[in-house]
């Protein structure tokens, strides 16, 4: 096993968070053909942005009433912690009378800080390369215009598990007729309505199947605007289809069922350019060759002093390997390469992780800021 595997993983440089694909994509000029920097903020976006406000916008002088125990799923985020006033004070009384207690995270945590704005900058920055590279074309709202005369939202429309959200875009655009209609139909999930739109009659709240109906269309569109969906079915990373339905037309949209990402910040070292030591750990499992590993030690030193170095070793009489910024791992003997490679990532702190054997030599051509630059600069997970 120790020695197979040698021979095929030649300098597979592994930098990055998990998975990713092997790019030759480093060079000074910009016509690449693979573009893979992320994309935001296009054209088209901001097209169908404008399209959409002016979707939500229409018939708001129909007036609505809110139902408050619809709206209240539906806000997130908004609420405000303040403690509780002390009003007295006795021996034991937080024991006898419960008194509600705040604190601000975010303040406590920069106020330990010696440079507070400099760090919210840096987070702020951070974010921003985290919502970059989280980011998918397809998580944008685009709602499909009245031509068929249904008007719902084709993509982009996602809620947590058991949660509640608006059903954004519905509409009928349909020639004058005596009695409009339209139906919904889930299977993952019940609808509800946030507000209530005089002249409209909703059957079916709370369940699978609502059927909103009214004389007047520009009613029934106001009604369509407060529909809710609320996910029943606890089933992370699926979607429910909806059926939208009005006399003599179907159509079909889903609604995406997730938790939301929890974006990862890390701390790359506040300086200009990029500051390796903060930005890259470097691993290696050794077994046998502790003069091949001397020499990886000595060479990754002459070009990277401060950087910290993993090293997993399943070796039968282990040796101390010792110096600055070394952690050696002693595991069972013979434990193997992919138990050596987890254990030594899981001891990785920084953003990213450099993948090294045991007999590999860095070189003044191994530019570790080149490999940071890619990864930086575009969605992709891996560079080798
Ligand atoms: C809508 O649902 C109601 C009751 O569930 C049903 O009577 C009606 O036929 C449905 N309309 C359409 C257009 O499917
Ligand atoms: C790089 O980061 C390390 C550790 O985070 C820090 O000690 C060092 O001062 C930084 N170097 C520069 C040039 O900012």
């Amino acid at each position: 096993m120790h020695v197979s595997y040698k021979r095929c993983c030649k300098w597979v440089l592994v930098l990055g968070l998990l998975l990713g694909t092997l790019f030759h994509f480093w060079g000074p000029s910009s016509d690449l053909e693979e573009d893979l920097r992320p994309r935001r903020g296009s054209a088209i976006q901001a097209l169908l942005s404008g399209k959409i406000y002016h979707i939500m916008s229409d018939y708001s002088e129909i007036p609505y009433k809110v139902k408050e125990n619809v709206a209240r799923e539906l806000a997130q985020n908004t609420c405000i912690c303040l403690a509780g006033e002390e009003t007295f004070h006795l021996p034991f009384s937080d024991l006898l009378f419960h008194r509600v207690w705040a604190h601000n995270l975010q303040h406590a945590f920069l106020e330990t800080r010696p440079d507070p704005d400099n760090v919210k900058n840096h987070r702020a920055e951070e974010y921003h390369h985290f919502q970059k590279r989280s980011y998918s074309p397809v998580d944008m709202l685009i709602i499909a215009e009245a031509n068929n005369p249904l008007q719902y939202p084709t993509q982009g429309l996602e809620v947590q598990p058991l949660k509640t959200v608006i059903i954004p875009g519905l509409g009928l655009r349909q020639e004058d007729r005596g009695n409009y209609m339209v139906n919904l139909t889930a299977t993952l999930g019940v609808f509800d309505i946030a507000a209530t739109v005089d002249g409209v009659s909703v059957k079916g709240v709370g369940e699978k199947h609502i059927s909103l109906s009214s004389l007047v269309q520009a009613a029934l569109n106001r009604q369509l605007q407060f529909v809710t969906y609320t996910n029943t079915v606890f089933h992370p990373k699926t979607a429910d289809s909806i059926q939208f339905e009005t006399e003599g037309h179907q159509s079909f949209f889903t609604i995406k069922v997730g938790h939301r990402v929890v974006p990862k910040l890390y701390n790359s070292g506040q300086s200009e350019g990029y500051n390796i030591t903060s930005l890259v750990t470097i691993a290696t499992k050794t077994f046998l060759r502790y003069d091949k590993l001397k020499d990886l030690i000595d060479s990754i030193r002459q070009f990277y002093p401060t950087v910290t170095i993993v090293i997993a070793d399943d070796n039968e009489h282990p040796q101390p390997v010792t110096g600055p910024h070394i952690e050696q791992y002693i595991m069972p003997f013979g434990k193997g390469w992919f138990a050596g490679r987890n254990l030594a990532v899981s001891q990785v702190s920084t953003k990213y992780v450099l993948w090294v054997d045991d007999d590999f030599i860095f070189t003044a051509n191994t530019q570790l800021e080149k490999m940071v630059d890619i990864l930086e600069k575009t969605t992709l997970d891996l560079v080798s």
